[in-house]
């Protein structure tokens, strides 16, 4: 049987929430991956498998699919400290550093993901990368509406060795695609390998407008990857 991306994002999923004991503080992602494993745990709340669990939600539309599922919500200010966070990410190195964002909730995502004791990522195998933006897709920023166009061309500019062309993302209606906290967001295309990660992550938040950007790196201490041969999981 050949299984579907959907599919092998499921299996990955229902994976991650094995991780979930009762009790938990827990990182709620977003994406298609992710709402799987937000349905799993309504699920097993619903069964009584799982009690006590606070979720974090990373995005408006998380929190509406939770509160939709019966579980239980709060904030990072009433709980900073969080025991595990599952959610997808649109690229996964061999480091298994990660870009997130192509859904547009890298801000909260990072945040939430940042203040995890475990952050375990669900993917299927089409995610996994040589190198960071070596997928032909975007690095998505989240910048200041005011004017965004000064700050998608110091991008450019400071990415032009890797060839990047920075373009503000559309919504469906053609309109700027605004995110959960009012800002736009700048898709970097990149013809090149970035480099030093670390350095190109510093130099983009040193750009003033710049309110985050959609690599995550050394955040993911798991990374469980669903493929047509099975599951693997790399740990840090
Ligand atoms: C949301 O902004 C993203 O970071 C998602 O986590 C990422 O885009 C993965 O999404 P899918 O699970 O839908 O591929």
């Amino acid at each position: 049987v050949i299984l579907t991306q959907d599919e092998l994002k499921k299996i990955a999923a229902y994976k991650a929430v094995e991780f979930v004991e009762s009790g938990m503080v827990l990182g709620l992602g977003t994406g298609s991956t992710a709402k799987h494993a937000v349905d799993r745990i309504g699920d097993l709340l619903r069964q009584g498998k799982l009690t006590n669990i606070v979720g974090i939600p990373t995005s408006k539309k998380t929190q509406e699919q939770a509160l939709s599922l019966g579980i239980p919500l709060s904030d990072l200010d009433s709980h900073p400290a969080i025991d595990l966070a599952i959610d997808g990410a649109d690229e996964v190195d061999p480091h298994l550093n990660l870009v997130k964002g192509r859904g547009g909730s890298l801000l909260r995502e990072k945040m939430v993901e940042g203040a995890c004791k475990k952050f375990v990522c669900i993917v299927d195998e089409s995610k996994l990368v040589k190198h960071l933006g070596g997928s032909g897709l975007a690095l998505p920023v989240e910048v200041v509406p005011f004017c965004w166009k000064f700050t998608a061309n110091k991008l450019q500019n400071l990415l032009e060795r890797s060839g990047c062309v920075a373009k503000l993302r559309n919504d469906c209606e053609g309109k700027p695609f605004v995110t959960d906290n009012g800002n736009f967001i700048i898709d970097l295309y990149l013809k090149e390998e970035l480099g030093d990660l670390q350095i190109a992550s510093d130099a983009i938040l040193r750009i003033a407008g710049v309110v985050e950007h959609g690599m995550f790196l050394d955040m993911a201490t798991t990374v469980i990857v669903a493929g047509e041969l099975g599951i693997t999981i790399k740990n840090k």
